[in-house]
Order: structure tokens, then sequence, then C-alpha cells
């Protein structure tokens, strides 16, 4: 076996990821290469080849079997979620609902999501189908949620977190999870995988909220304040609510028609306060716990390279 190099691999399912989404259908194929070729980390397919490496038949064909499916997994998310947050911009393009129609949006995510369990449907072992299909039933759940909980501010941290543990930190833990397994590691190595995707998914998610307040429209590809002004109430506003009866009061009265000034105002108070650094404490917290549980485990070629993406996604900014 070749020595592990992520850039190469990545590199290696990204051609994958292109044979795949190849359609008769112009449209759905067409849509679906707008999003793929828009660029994207490709953090979960790297969890996915990085895990396999504590098992004793790393990068095996199963492995980047789940690699792909996994992007296309999340790149149906996406999708979707662009839907549900009606957003124009995604990785700095048009969203397809705003390129082509919500229609298209739709069938292109479906399509996504069927292709990734067809790309899977080969592997033979058991565990991997019943673990996905109950992982998707929860991401699901977890976006029904958060759409339960738009404009409520009265939300406890434990509903957030518990938001995005079932929307993105589920997917990630599928990338360490499946991936130890696709190469046959023991169940103890493959529960401490788990545990790690976790972590590494909680402190992802809080990251992408705080940067969703802090960063600029050019970095992040979309508009600064997006999540408030659909509603979603994340860490740093709630942690700011919680000491700060004042601007809990402006927070009540956000509703989906108030004038912009008012979403405005809000996301600048957030930018400046100091539950962003809170929220970054809690996020570096997540990462320290991945990072003690990959030293629990015995040292291999993987270990740098997670560590080193690890520390990547701690101080990223997109
Ligand atoms: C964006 O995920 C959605 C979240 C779960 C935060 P990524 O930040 O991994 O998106 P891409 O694939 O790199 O664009
Ligand atoms: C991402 O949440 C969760 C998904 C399951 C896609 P966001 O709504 O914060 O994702 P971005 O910021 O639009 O990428
Ligand atoms: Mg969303
Ligand atoms: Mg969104
Ligand atoms: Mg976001």
């Amino acid at each position: 076996m070749d020595k592990l190099n992520i850039n190469r691999e990545v590199k290696k399912i990204e051609r994958q990821l292109k044979d795949t989404i190849k359609s008769n259908n112009v449209v759905l194929e067409e849509a679906a290469h707008h999003l793929l070729s828009s660029g994207g980390k490709r953090v979960r397919p790297s969890f996915v080849i990085l895990s396999s490496e504590y098992g004793d038949s790393p990068r095996n064909k199963d492995t980047y079997k789940i690699a792909v499916s996994l992007e296309l997994i999340h790149m149906a998310t996406l999708v979707h979620d662009d839907v549900i947050d009606k957003s124009d911009k995604r990785r700095g393009r048009l969203t397809i609902s705003k390129k082509w129609d919500q229609d298209t949006a739709i069938l292109t995510g479906n399509y996504l999501l069927a292709l990734a369990l067809k790309h899977i449907a080969s592997i033979e072992d058991k565990r991997i189908h019943t673990i996905l299909s109950h992982a998707i039933v929860d991401v699901c759940r977890g976006e029904l949620f958060q759409f339960q909980d738009q404009f409520n501010s009265n939300q406890p941290v434990t509903n957030y977190l518990r938001r995005i543990n079932r929307k993105t930190a589920l997917l990630i833990q599928l990338a360490t999870e499946l991936g130890a397994l696709s190469a046959h590691a023991d169940t103890k190595t493959a529960n401490k995988m788990k545990r790690i995707g976790h972590y590494i998914g909680m402190s992802f998610q809080i990251v992408d909220d705080i940067l969703d307040f802090t960063s600029t429209e050019k970095q992040l590809g979309k508009p600064v304040g997006s999540d408030l002004m659909n509603g979603h109430i994340t860490l740093p506003v709630l942690l700011e609510i919680r000491n700060n009866p004042s601007f809990k009061q402006k927070i009540d009265a956000l509703q989906p028609n108030s004038p912009k000034e008012d979403f405005i105002y809000c996301v600048n108070y957030i930018r400046q306060s100091d539950s962003i650094d809170q929220s970054k404490q809690v996020s570096r917290h997540y990462l320290q716990k991945a990072v003690r549980l990959l030293d629990e485990l015995e040292e291999n070629t993987a270990t740098t390279w997670f560590k080193k993406l690890i520390k990547r996604m701690g101080s990223r900014n997109v």
C-alpha cells in the first residue's frame, strides 16, 4: 500500500464523485456538477480515509465507497439546507434554487442522496447500512427541530447542542466510525473513532455558527448574519441572552418580517460581544476532547494528518 497522502486521496475521491454524478438527465447532472465543481473542503471523505488507517485493512474498496457516499449525502443536505434557509449563495456561487429553481434543487438533493445509497449498496457488512440509515433519519430530525425552534429565544443551550449533534456532528461521526469499520477495526477502536468524530463535528458546527457572525461575505460565500435572519438562534446568541436581559428583549422582538435594521443591530452586537470568545472556548473544548481520545489510540501514519486536519478546523475561516 502506498504511503498515506491525504491531498492525493482527496483528488482520488473527487474523480470518483465526478464519475458518480453522471446522469442521463442534463439538468440534474448540470445542477449536481454546479455544486461539485464549486469546491468544498471534503472534510467527511478525508476523515473516512484517515479513520480506516486504524483498522487491519486500511483504504480498501469499501472505504472509498463510504467516503464518496458520505460526501454525496453531505452535498444533498447542503442543497436541501439552502432551500430551507432560502440561501442565494453557496461557496461563492448561486445556489441551485437561484440558478435553476426550487423544484430542481429538491430533486437534485434527492438525486444525490439516492446516488449515495446506490454507491454503497454492494457493501456486504450489514452494520454499515444499519448505522448509516439510522444516522440519516436523525440528520433529518435535526433540521426539523431547528425549524421548530426558529425565533425561539427561550430554548436552552442543550437544545442547541442536541440540534447540532444531529444536523452536523452525526455525519462526521459516521465518517470516522464507518471509516474504521470498513477497515475491520475492532469494536473498541471503532467506538473511539465514533466519539472522536462526534467531538470534531460538534466543534465544526460551532465554528460555522461563529463564522456566520464574524466572517465576511467574501470569505463565507454568502451574506453575514444569515442564521439570525432565518431565525436560527445559535450558540453566540444563546450565550449572550443568558447574561444580558436587554439584548434578550431585542432577540425576543425579532420576527421573520422585522425590519432588516433590527437584524443588523443584533448581528453587530454579537460580533463585538464576549459571547464570540466564549463560543470559541466551547468549540476548542470539543476539539481538545477529540485530540485526547486520539492520543489514547496507537499512533500510526494517520495520526499526524488527523491532528493537522483538526487544527485546520479549529482555525478555519470558511
Ligand atoms: C457546511 O459544511 C455545512 C455544515 C455542516 C456546517 P462544510 O463547511 O463542510 O461545507 P463544504 O463542503 O466545505 O462547503
Ligand atoms: C448546516 O447548517 C447543516 C446541514 C445539515 C447542511 P448551516 O445552515 O449552518 O449550513 P451553512 O452555513 O448554510 O453551510
Ligand atoms: Mg441551515
Ligand atoms: Mg444554511
Ligand atoms: Mg452555517
